[in-house]
Protein backbone atom coordinates (compact mmCIF):
# COMPACT_ATOMS: atom_id res chain seq x y z
CA UNK A 1 0.00 0.00 0.00
CA UNK A 2 1.26 3.67 -0.84
CA UNK A 3 1.20 5.89 2.17
CA UNK A 4 0.88 9.19 2.35
CA UNK A 5 4.70 9.72 3.93
CA UNK A 6 5.85 6.38 2.11
CA UNK A 7 9.12 7.88 0.62
CA UNK A 8 11.76 7.36 3.03
CA UNK A 9 10.71 3.74 3.80
CA UNK A 10 11.33 0.50 2.46
CA UNK A 11 9.80 -1.37 4.11
CA UNK A 12 5.87 -2.01 4.52
CA UNK A 13 4.21 -1.61 7.97
CA UNK A 14 3.58 -4.06 10.10
CA UNK A 15 -0.34 -5.44 9.59
CA UNK A 16 -0.72 -4.41 13.20
CA UNK A 17 1.32 -1.42 13.81
CA UNK A 18 -1.08 -0.17 10.80
CA UNK A 19 -4.35 -1.13 12.12
CA UNK A 20 -2.96 0.73 15.74
CA UNK A 21 -1.72 3.43 13.66
CA UNK A 22 -4.72 4.15 11.87
CA UNK A 23 -7.76 6.59 12.42
CA UNK A 24 -9.70 6.03 9.67
CA UNK A 25 -11.90 3.78 12.25
CA UNK A 26 -13.32 7.03 13.79
CA UNK A 27 -12.03 9.86 12.23
CA UNK A 28 -14.04 9.03 8.92
CA UNK A 29 -17.13 10.94 10.50
CA UNK A 30 -15.10 14.03 10.23
CA UNK A 31 -15.57 13.82 6.23
CA UNK A 32 -17.67 16.55 5.78
CA UNK A 33 -15.38 19.05 7.53
CA UNK A 34 -12.63 17.48 6.25
CA UNK A 35 -13.36 18.66 2.69
CA UNK A 36 -14.95 21.94 4.09
CA UNK A 37 -11.30 22.30 5.13
CA UNK A 38 -9.58 21.24 2.10
CA UNK A 39 -12.06 23.89 -0.43
CA UNK A 40 -11.18 26.23 1.94
CA UNK A 41 -7.43 25.25 1.61
CA UNK A 42 -7.15 25.31 -2.27
CA UNK A 43 -8.94 28.80 -2.58
CA UNK A 44 -6.53 30.45 -0.14
CA UNK A 45 -3.70 28.48 -2.37
CA UNK A 46 -4.80 29.97 -5.69
CA UNK A 47 -5.07 33.14 -3.67
CA UNK A 48 -1.38 32.80 -3.27
CA UNK A 49 -0.92 31.97 -6.63
CA UNK A 50 0.09 28.49 -6.05
CA UNK A 51 -2.47 26.94 -7.93
CA UNK A 52 -3.88 28.68 -10.89
CA UNK A 53 -7.53 29.13 -11.12
CA UNK A 54 -8.47 26.43 -13.33
CA UNK A 55 -6.42 24.34 -10.75
CA UNK A 56 -8.48 25.02 -8.17
CA UNK A 57 -12.03 24.54 -9.64
CA UNK A 58 -11.07 21.01 -10.74
CA UNK A 59 -9.81 20.36 -6.98
CA UNK A 60 -13.10 21.54 -5.36
CA UNK A 61 -15.36 20.06 -7.92
CA UNK A 62 -13.28 16.62 -6.85
CA UNK A 63 -13.34 17.18 -3.60
CA UNK A 64 -17.24 17.94 -4.10
CA UNK A 65 -17.78 14.43 -6.01
CA UNK A 66 -16.13 13.07 -2.74
CA UNK A 67 -18.11 14.35 -0.73
CA UNK A 68 -21.38 13.16 -2.71
CA UNK A 69 -20.00 9.41 -2.40
CA UNK A 70 -20.33 9.80 1.46
CA UNK A 71 -23.81 11.22 1.54
CA UNK A 72 -24.77 8.58 -0.91
CA UNK A 73 -22.95 5.99 1.19
CA UNK A 74 -20.71 4.67 -1.98
CA UNK A 75 -17.24 6.14 -0.56
CA UNK A 76 -15.25 3.33 -0.33
CA UNK A 77 -12.33 2.88 2.49
CA UNK A 78 -9.27 0.86 0.87
CA UNK A 79 -7.07 -0.95 3.25
CA UNK A 80 -4.32 1.36 2.54
CA UNK A 81 -6.21 4.74 3.93
CA UNK A 82 -4.52 5.79 7.09
CA UNK A 83 -7.22 8.28 8.13
CA UNK A 84 -9.62 10.65 6.57
CA UNK A 85 -6.93 12.87 5.62
CA UNK A 86 -5.32 10.37 3.36
CA UNK A 87 -9.31 9.05 2.17
CA UNK A 88 -10.03 12.06 0.91
CA UNK A 89 -6.75 12.74 -0.79
CA UNK A 90 -6.58 9.41 -1.99
CA UNK A 91 -9.95 9.35 -3.99
CA UNK A 92 -9.67 12.61 -4.99
CA UNK A 93 -6.39 11.93 -6.66
CA UNK A 94 -8.08 9.10 -8.32
CA UNK A 95 -10.96 11.20 -9.69
CA UNK A 96 -9.14 14.72 -10.75
CA UNK A 97 -6.01 13.30 -11.54
CA UNK A 98 -2.39 14.43 -10.21
CA UNK A 99 -3.19 18.34 -9.86
CA UNK A 100 -5.03 16.48 -6.46
CA UNK A 101 -1.48 15.75 -5.36
CA UNK A 102 -1.10 19.91 -4.78
CA UNK A 103 -3.62 20.31 -2.40
CA UNK A 104 -1.57 19.01 0.45
CA UNK A 105 0.86 22.21 -0.46
CA UNK A 106 1.81 23.95 2.76
CA UNK A 107 -0.40 22.15 4.94
CA UNK A 108 0.54 19.09 7.67
CA UNK A 109 -2.12 16.82 8.85
CA UNK A 110 -1.09 18.13 12.23
CA UNK A 111 -2.97 21.34 11.60
CA UNK A 112 -5.30 19.69 9.40
CA UNK A 113 -6.54 17.94 11.71
CA UNK A 114 -7.13 20.65 14.76
CA UNK A 115 -9.04 22.36 11.92
CA UNK A 116 -11.15 19.30 10.89
CA UNK A 117 -11.96 18.40 14.91
CA UNK A 118 -12.15 22.38 15.56
CA UNK A 119 -14.89 22.27 12.84
CA UNK A 120 -16.71 19.16 14.09
CA UNK A 121 -17.11 20.34 17.38
CA UNK A 122 -18.06 23.74 17.01
CA UNK A 123 -21.12 21.65 15.01
CA UNK A 124 -21.91 19.47 17.95
CA UNK A 125 -21.78 22.63 20.25
CA UNK A 126 -25.09 23.83 18.21
CA UNK A 127 -26.69 20.14 18.16
CA UNK A 128 -26.65 20.22 22.10
CA UNK A 129 -27.55 23.55 22.19
CA UNK A 130 -30.25 22.85 20.60
CA UNK A 131 -30.84 19.62 22.12
CA UNK A 132 -30.54 21.39 25.35
CA UNK A 133 -32.88 24.49 24.24
CA UNK A 134 -35.73 21.72 24.01
CA UNK A 135 -35.21 19.74 26.88
CA UNK A 136 -35.78 23.63 28.92
CA UNK A 137 -38.86 23.96 26.71
CA UNK A 138 -40.62 20.78 28.29
CA UNK A 139 -38.78 21.26 31.67
CA UNK A 140 -40.76 24.98 30.74
CA UNK A 141 -43.98 23.64 29.79
CA UNK A 142 -44.15 21.23 32.70
CA UNK A 143 -43.36 23.43 35.38
CA UNK A 144 -45.39 26.17 33.92
CA UNK A 145 -48.58 24.00 34.07
CA UNK A 146 -48.04 23.11 37.64
CA UNK A 147 -46.19 25.95 39.57
CA UNK A 148 -48.00 26.24 42.13
CA UNK A 149 -48.87 23.22 43.12
CA UNK A 150 -47.88 22.42 46.07
CA UNK A 151 -45.08 19.46 47.04
CA UNK A 152 -42.55 18.91 50.15
CA UNK A 153 -39.40 20.50 49.35
CA UNK A 154 -36.56 18.16 51.07
CA UNK A 155 -32.92 18.71 52.21
CA UNK A 156 -30.93 15.81 53.72
CA UNK A 157 -33.86 13.61 51.77
CA UNK A 158 -36.08 15.06 54.94
CA UNK A 159 -39.51 17.10 54.60
CA UNK A 160 -38.61 20.51 55.20
CA UNK A 161 -40.57 23.30 54.06
CA UNK A 162 -43.66 23.27 51.67
CA UNK A 163 -42.52 24.31 47.63
CA UNK A 164 -43.88 23.73 44.36
CA UNK A 165 -43.73 21.39 41.62
CA UNK A 166 -42.65 24.49 39.45
CA UNK A 167 -40.30 25.22 41.99
CA UNK A 168 -38.76 22.39 42.26
CA UNK A 169 -38.44 21.69 38.44
CA UNK A 170 -36.98 25.22 37.60
CA UNK A 171 -34.53 24.09 40.22
CA UNK A 172 -33.73 22.08 37.22
CA UNK A 173 -33.98 24.29 34.01
CA UNK A 174 -31.40 27.07 35.35
CA UNK A 175 -28.41 23.92 35.52
CA UNK A 176 -29.11 23.31 31.91
CA UNK A 177 -29.19 27.16 31.31
CA UNK A 178 -25.57 27.35 32.70
CA UNK A 179 -24.75 24.23 30.43
CA UNK A 180 -25.79 25.97 27.51
CA UNK A 181 -23.98 29.24 28.50
CA UNK A 182 -20.53 26.46 29.27
CA UNK A 183 -21.45 24.74 25.38
CA UNK A 184 -21.41 28.54 23.72
CA UNK A 185 -18.09 29.03 25.40
CA UNK A 186 -16.71 25.81 24.23
CA UNK A 187 -17.63 26.76 20.59
CA UNK A 188 -16.06 30.02 21.16
CA UNK A 189 -12.49 28.28 22.14
CA UNK A 190 -12.93 25.91 19.56
CA UNK A 191 -13.46 28.38 16.64
CA UNK A 192 -9.58 29.62 16.69
CA UNK A 193 -8.44 28.41 13.16
CA UNK A 194 -5.11 26.25 13.24
CA UNK A 195 -4.58 26.28 9.27
CA UNK A 196 -1.43 27.42 9.06
CA UNK A 197 0.55 26.35 11.41
CA UNK A 198 2.16 23.44 9.11
CA UNK A 199 3.27 20.87 10.46
CA UNK A 200 4.65 22.87 13.50
CA UNK A 201 6.82 26.00 12.45
CA UNK A 202 3.90 27.78 10.56
CA UNK A 203 3.35 26.97 6.19
CA UNK A 204 6.09 28.56 4.37
CA UNK A 205 3.68 30.07 1.62
CA UNK A 206 1.74 33.69 2.13
CA UNK A 207 -1.69 32.11 2.61
CA UNK A 208 -3.86 34.95 4.23
CA UNK A 209 -5.08 33.16 7.54
CA UNK A 210 -7.52 35.69 8.47
CA UNK A 211 -9.17 35.26 5.79
CA UNK A 212 -9.16 31.76 5.52
CA UNK A 213 -10.70 31.54 9.49
CA UNK A 214 -13.26 34.22 8.13
CA UNK A 215 -14.55 31.27 4.81
CA UNK A 216 -14.39 28.87 7.75
CA UNK A 217 -16.63 30.31 10.05
CA UNK A 218 -13.51 30.87 12.82
CA UNK A 219 -13.25 34.18 14.46
CA UNK A 220 -9.79 34.76 14.67
CA UNK A 221 -6.40 32.91 13.86
CA UNK A 222 -4.14 30.85 16.47
CA UNK A 223 -1.44 33.16 17.40
CA UNK A 224 1.44 30.16 17.97
CA UNK A 225 1.94 27.55 15.43
CA UNK A 226 3.65 25.06 17.62
CA UNK A 227 0.50 25.42 20.49
CA UNK A 228 -2.11 25.50 17.14
CA UNK A 229 -1.16 21.82 16.46
CA UNK A 230 -1.31 20.72 20.10
CA UNK A 231 -3.66 22.85 21.67
CA UNK A 232 -6.28 20.23 22.59
CA UNK A 233 -8.25 22.64 25.59
CA UNK A 234 -11.57 23.13 22.95
CA UNK A 235 -11.65 19.15 23.40
CA UNK A 236 -11.12 18.91 27.19
CA UNK A 237 -13.69 22.08 27.08
CA UNK A 238 -16.01 19.96 25.31
CA UNK A 239 -15.80 17.11 27.84
CA UNK A 240 -16.16 18.97 30.66
CA UNK A 241 -19.15 20.72 29.64
CA UNK A 242 -20.72 17.22 28.44
CA UNK A 243 -19.66 16.11 31.89
CA UNK A 244 -21.25 18.28 34.29
CA UNK A 245 -24.52 18.38 31.79
CA UNK A 246 -24.04 14.68 32.44
CA UNK A 247 -23.90 15.17 36.14
CA UNK A 248 -27.39 17.49 35.85
CA UNK A 249 -28.90 15.00 34.07
CA UNK A 250 -28.19 12.12 36.72
CA UNK A 251 -29.21 14.49 39.52
CA UNK A 252 -32.70 15.32 37.54
CA UNK A 253 -32.81 11.34 37.12
CA UNK A 254 -32.45 10.11 40.30
CA UNK A 255 -34.98 12.30 41.78
CA UNK A 256 -37.43 11.46 38.85
CA UNK A 257 -36.68 7.66 40.14
CA UNK A 258 -37.30 8.66 43.63
CA UNK A 259 -40.54 10.70 42.65
CA UNK A 260 -41.38 7.57 40.80
CA UNK A 261 -41.15 5.01 43.39
CA UNK A 262 -44.27 3.34 45.58
CA UNK A 263 -43.14 5.36 48.23
CA UNK A 264 -43.34 8.63 46.86
CA UNK A 265 -45.30 8.47 44.13
CA UNK A 266 -45.32 12.02 42.99
CA UNK A 267 -45.22 11.21 39.42
CA UNK A 268 -45.63 8.49 37.02
CA UNK A 269 -43.65 7.67 33.97
CA UNK A 270 -45.44 6.83 31.02
CA UNK A 271 -44.88 3.19 29.31
CA UNK A 272 -43.20 4.80 26.62
CA UNK A 273 -40.38 5.42 28.87
CA UNK A 274 -39.90 2.71 31.07
CA UNK A 275 -39.51 -0.95 30.69
CA UNK A 276 -40.91 -4.55 31.99
CA UNK A 277 -39.32 -6.90 34.29
CA UNK A 278 -38.92 -10.78 32.66
CA UNK A 279 -39.71 -12.10 35.91
CA UNK A 280 -42.18 -9.99 38.08
CA UNK A 281 -45.00 -8.66 36.23
CA UNK A 282 -45.97 -6.14 38.39
CA UNK A 283 -43.16 -3.86 37.80
CA UNK A 284 -42.41 -1.09 35.86
CA UNK A 285 -39.07 -0.24 35.45
CA UNK A 286 -37.30 3.31 35.10
CA UNK A 287 -34.55 1.98 33.24
CA UNK A 288 -34.59 5.09 31.24
CA UNK A 289 -33.54 7.23 34.30
CA UNK A 290 -31.34 5.01 35.42
CA UNK A 291 -28.91 4.89 32.28
CA UNK A 292 -29.11 8.20 32.01
CA UNK A 293 -27.51 8.58 35.64
CA UNK A 294 -25.59 5.55 34.58
CA UNK A 295 -24.04 7.35 31.09
CA UNK A 296 -23.06 10.18 33.24
CA UNK A 297 -20.15 7.92 34.54
CA UNK A 298 -18.69 7.18 31.17
CA UNK A 299 -18.90 10.93 30.80
CA UNK A 300 -17.25 11.58 33.94
CA UNK A 301 -14.57 9.02 32.64
CA UNK A 302 -14.16 11.00 28.98
CA UNK A 303 -12.92 13.94 30.73
CA UNK A 304 -10.60 12.55 33.29
CA UNK A 305 -9.14 9.52 30.51
CA UNK A 306 -8.26 12.38 28.35
CA UNK A 307 -6.76 14.98 31.03
CA UNK A 308 -4.62 12.05 31.60
CA UNK A 309 -3.84 11.74 27.78
CA UNK A 310 -2.59 15.09 27.23
CA UNK A 311 -0.91 16.03 30.90
CA UNK A 312 3.09 14.77 29.75
CA UNK A 313 3.15 16.33 25.43
CA UNK A 314 5.54 18.19 25.03
CA UNK A 315 4.35 21.49 22.51
CA UNK A 316 3.60 20.84 18.75
CA UNK A 317 2.15 17.40 17.72
CA UNK A 318 2.09 14.23 19.03
CA UNK A 319 0.42 11.09 18.29
CA UNK A 320 -1.13 10.51 21.35
CA UNK A 321 -3.51 13.84 20.24
CA UNK A 322 -5.28 11.34 17.99
CA UNK A 323 -6.46 9.83 21.23
CA UNK A 324 -8.49 12.72 21.43
CA UNK A 325 -11.62 12.04 18.78
CA UNK A 326 -13.01 8.43 20.25
CA UNK A 327 -13.94 10.08 24.25
CA UNK A 328 -15.39 13.42 22.46
CA UNK A 329 -17.11 11.52 19.95
CA UNK A 330 -19.24 9.08 22.46
CA UNK A 331 -19.68 11.60 24.74
CA UNK A 332 -21.61 13.92 22.16
CA UNK A 333 -23.08 10.84 21.21
CA UNK A 334 -24.38 9.65 24.75
CA UNK A 335 -25.77 13.54 24.87
CA UNK A 336 -27.40 13.46 21.40
CA UNK A 337 -29.69 10.68 22.74
CA UNK A 338 -29.71 11.29 27.06
CA UNK A 339 -31.18 14.62 25.63
CA UNK A 340 -33.87 13.93 23.90
CA UNK A 341 -35.28 11.06 25.65
CA UNK A 342 -34.88 13.45 28.87
CA UNK A 343 -37.39 15.95 26.84
CA UNK A 344 -39.75 12.88 25.80
CA UNK A 345 -40.01 11.43 29.11
CA UNK A 346 -40.82 14.79 30.85
CA UNK A 347 -43.22 15.69 28.38
CA UNK A 348 -45.01 12.67 29.05
CA UNK A 349 -44.68 12.53 32.92
CA UNK A 350 -47.37 12.23 34.67
CA UNK A 351 -48.38 13.88 38.08
CA UNK A 352 -49.90 12.65 40.91
CA UNK A 353 -50.92 15.71 43.36
CA UNK A 354 -53.05 13.66 45.56
CA UNK A 355 -49.98 11.71 46.24
CA UNK A 356 -48.04 15.20 47.02
CA UNK A 357 -50.53 16.91 49.23
CA UNK A 358 -50.35 13.41 51.26
CA UNK A 359 -47.38 14.14 52.40
CA UNK A 360 -47.81 17.64 53.38
CA UNK A 361 -47.52 17.02 56.95
CA UNK A 362 -47.81 19.99 59.54
CA UNK A 363 -43.92 19.11 60.43
CA UNK A 364 -43.37 20.86 56.97
CA UNK A 365 -45.06 24.23 58.65
CA UNK A 366 -42.52 24.46 61.75
CA UNK A 367 -40.16 27.39 60.45
CA UNK A 368 -43.65 28.92 60.13
CA UNK A 369 -44.27 29.09 63.72
CA UNK A 370 -40.26 30.27 64.35
CA UNK A 371 -41.07 33.01 61.72
CA UNK A 372 -44.28 34.46 63.48
CA UNK A 373 -42.66 34.42 66.73
CA UNK A 374 -39.54 36.62 64.82
CA UNK A 375 -42.62 39.00 64.01
CA UNK A 376 -43.81 39.06 67.75
CA UNK A 377 -40.36 40.46 68.80
CA UNK A 378 -38.51 37.03 69.63
CA UNK A 379 -34.99 36.85 68.73
CA UNK A 380 -35.06 33.74 65.91
CA UNK A 381 -32.58 31.47 67.76
CA UNK A 382 -35.22 31.54 71.12
CA UNK A 383 -38.35 31.38 68.74
CA UNK A 384 -36.48 28.06 67.06
CA UNK A 385 -36.19 27.05 70.55
CA UNK A 386 -39.88 27.23 71.51
CA UNK A 387 -41.01 25.76 68.68
CA UNK A 388 -38.46 22.74 69.07
CA UNK A 389 -40.64 22.31 72.21
CA UNK A 390 -44.00 22.28 70.85
CA UNK A 391 -42.99 19.93 68.24
CA UNK A 392 -41.73 17.81 71.23
CA UNK A 393 -44.91 18.77 72.74
CA UNK A 394 -46.37 17.45 70.05
CA UNK A 395 -45.02 14.13 69.54
CA UNK A 396 -45.57 13.01 73.22
CA UNK A 397 -49.42 13.68 73.17
CA UNK A 398 -49.63 12.33 70.01
CA UNK A 399 -50.78 16.06 68.08
CA UNK A 400 -49.55 17.61 65.13
CA UNK A 401 -48.55 21.52 65.20
CA UNK A 402 -51.86 22.44 63.24
CA UNK A 403 -53.16 20.34 65.64
CA UNK A 404 -52.87 21.97 69.46
CA UNK A 405 -54.78 24.58 70.51
CA UNK A 406 -54.71 28.11 71.30
CA UNK A 407 -54.25 27.41 75.15
CA UNK A 408 -51.33 24.50 73.96
CA UNK A 409 -49.76 27.78 72.40
CA UNK A 410 -50.23 30.01 75.07
CA UNK A 411 -48.75 27.91 77.28
CA UNK A 412 -45.54 27.33 75.21
CA UNK A 413 -45.62 30.99 74.87
CA UNK A 414 -47.28 33.51 76.03
CA UNK A 415 -46.07 35.40 72.45
CA UNK A 416 -48.07 32.72 70.41
CA UNK A 417 -51.60 34.11 69.92
CA UNK A 418 -54.75 32.94 68.30
CA UNK A 419 -53.61 34.16 64.76
CA UNK A 420 -51.44 32.21 64.98
CA UNK A 421 -53.42 29.40 62.64
CA UNK A 422 -53.31 31.97 59.99
CA UNK A 423 -49.63 30.66 59.02
CA UNK A 424 -50.34 27.26 59.72
CA UNK A 425 -50.87 26.47 56.50
CA UNK A 426 -49.49 25.28 53.22
CA UNK A 427 -50.68 28.40 51.30
CA UNK A 428 -49.39 30.36 53.59
CA UNK A 429 -46.22 29.42 54.25
CA UNK A 430 -45.81 29.27 50.34
CA UNK A 431 -46.88 32.67 50.04
CA UNK A 432 -44.63 33.88 52.68
CA UNK A 433 -41.46 33.08 50.48
CA UNK A 434 -41.86 36.26 47.66
CA UNK A 435 -38.43 37.08 47.80
CA UNK A 436 -36.89 36.84 44.23
CA UNK A 437 -36.06 33.14 43.94
CA UNK A 438 -38.82 32.38 46.68
CA UNK A 439 -41.70 29.38 46.46
CA UNK A 440 -44.36 32.09 46.38
CA UNK A 441 -46.47 32.50 43.56
CA UNK A 442 -45.97 36.06 42.58
CA UNK A 443 -42.09 35.03 42.84
CA UNK A 444 -42.30 31.78 40.88
CA UNK A 445 -44.41 33.84 37.77
CA UNK A 446 -41.31 36.48 37.67
CA UNK A 447 -38.62 33.22 37.54
CA UNK A 448 -40.93 31.99 34.95
CA UNK A 449 -40.64 35.22 32.89
CA UNK A 450 -37.02 34.70 33.66
CA UNK A 451 -36.38 31.09 32.59
CA UNK A 452 -38.74 32.08 29.28
CA UNK A 453 -36.46 35.70 28.66
CA UNK A 454 -32.74 33.24 29.12
CA UNK A 455 -34.29 30.73 25.84
CA UNK A 456 -34.52 33.74 23.72
CA UNK A 457 -31.13 34.62 22.99
N1 LIG B 1 -4.94 10.83 12.58
C1 LIG B 1 -4.14 11.86 13.12
C2 LIG B 1 -4.80 12.40 14.38
O1 LIG B 1 -5.91 12.13 14.59
C3 LIG B 1 -3.94 12.95 12.12
C4 LIG B 1 -2.69 13.71 12.27
C5 LIG B 1 -1.55 12.83 11.92
N2 LIG B 1 -0.34 13.53 11.98
C6 LIG B 1 0.85 12.91 11.97
N3 LIG B 1 1.89 13.61 12.05
N4 LIG B 1 0.92 11.60 11.93
O2 LIG B 1 -4.17 13.08 15.17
Amino acid sequence: MTKLWGGRFTADTDTLVHRFNASIGFDVRLHDEDIDGSIAWAEALAGANLLTPAERDTIIEGLARVRREFRDGKFSIQPGDEDIHSAVERRLTELVGAVGGKLHTGRSRNDQIATDFRLWVMRACDRLDAHLTDLQKSLLDSAAGALNLPMPGYTHLQHAQPVTWGHWLLAHFWPLARDRERVAAVRWASAVLPLGAGALAGTAFPINREQLAARLGFHSVTPNSLDAVSNRDFAAEFLFAAALLGVHLSRLSEQLILFSSAEFGFVSLSDAYSTGSSIMPQKKNPDTLELTRGKSGRLIGHLTGFLATLKGLPSSYDKDLQEDKEPVFDAFDTLDVALPVMAGLIRSLTLRPERMAAQLEAGLLATEVADYLVRQGAPFREAHHIVGLAVRQGEEKGLALTELTPEDWQAISPLIGKDVAGVLTVPAALAARAVSGGTAPAALEAQLTLARQTMGR
